[in-house]
């Protein structure tokens, strides 16, 4: 990072700007579990493609990825099964209605990064049983994240799937429709166990900054995601990413990012690098309102909107 010193002066600058907006927004309580953490808690981390970080804030805090896993998702089954099924199962197309809306589907989901868009890759991931499954999701975010810490979130799956009553019927939905070929609770499980990964800024941040260097480890040695599979994804990230807000926050902040209910967004900006805020209080759409006021500002200092 050529200016480290003018990149965190910039950062902090923009927290402390974003202190009006602290007590503005609101826990996700409709998962019980998401509604006792902490709402002041705030972080962000930025890793460039050369594997320099910078942090600031709550670097440590621990939370679940939400929608984010929407992203690893979508990966996973371009690589699992190829482009011409995942998109025979989910559009491409961004959608004015709410991420848990059922009402996008008639014959397949508006995109992958809505829920019902999610539960259908989900079901393309391979392995023989939901744990095997999700020991590959855990196993990718690892070396996505360069880091052996990825958690489970028990207590966090555990309220969403008491809760979940929207996702199990977009799912049976799914299934009764022929998008879903195998067992619509199964697929269930496995799409609020993603959500329920638990992680920090800083290993966010690291797998944006795969994202934003085309795929490759950040020390150049290995490509881990195909440079076609981070097109599409980082594409439909700016056209779908933080839902029914995607064109202003496209406008405002300007490259491909997305948001989950437990307080996160990430950000690529690609050739340059990934960003991860985390702050659990959320607007209307579910998108965290510090994460916005920050990124936003950041990206306008920076200079880092893709297309200007
Ligand atoms: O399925 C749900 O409702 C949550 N597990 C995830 C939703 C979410 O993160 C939306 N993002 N802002």
């Amino acid at each position: 990072m050529k200016n480290r010193v003018e990149v965190e002066r910039v950062l902090e600058q923009a927290i402390r700007n974003s202190e009006a907006y602290k007590d503005v927004g609101k826990l996700a309580d409709y998962i019980p579990e998401l509604a006792n953490v902490e709402p002041d808690n705030f972080g962000i981390a930025l890793v460039d493609v050369d594997g320099e970080i910078i942090v600031k804030g709550d670097d440590e805090i621990v939370f679940s990825i939400q929608s984010i896993s929407k992203v690893i998702d979508l990966i996973m089954a371009l690589e699992d099964v190829g482009r011409e099924e995942v998109f025979s199962k989910v559009g491409m197309e961004p959608t004015e209605y709410k991420f848990n809306s059922i009402r996008p589907i008639s014959d397949k989901a508006a995109n992958p990064l809505i829920n019902a868009g999610a539960i259908s890759t989900c079901s393309l991931i391979r392995g023989s049983s939901t744990q095997e499954k999700f020991d590959r999701v855990i196993e990718k975010i690892g070396s996505l994240s360069n880091s052996e810490d990825v958690r489970f979130l028990e207590h966090i799956f555990l309220s969403e799937m008491e809760t979940t009553d929207i996702n199990r019927s977009i799912s049976y939905y799914l299934k009764s429709i022929g998008i879903i070929d195998n067992d619509a609770e199964e697929v269930l499980e496995l799409y609020v166990r993603n959500c329920s990964i638990g992680l920090n800024v800083k290993q966010l941040a690291h797998i944006a900054a795969v994202l934003a260097n085309g795929g490759r480890s950040l020390d150049g040695k290995e490509q881990l995601v195909d440079k076609e599979v981070v097109k599409i994804t980082l594409a439909l990230m700016a056209a779908c990413g933080m839902y029914e807000e995607s064109g202003q926050y496209l406008v405002e902040v300007g490259f491909p990012s997305k948001s989950g209910v437990g307080g996160a967004i990430i950000g690529i900006v690609p050739g340059k690098c990934g960003i991860c805020t985390y702050s659990p209080r959320l607007d209307r759409s579910g998108n965290s309102v510090r994460g916005l006021k920050v990124l936003e500002e950041i990206s306008k200092t920076l200079n880092l909107n893709i297309f200007i």
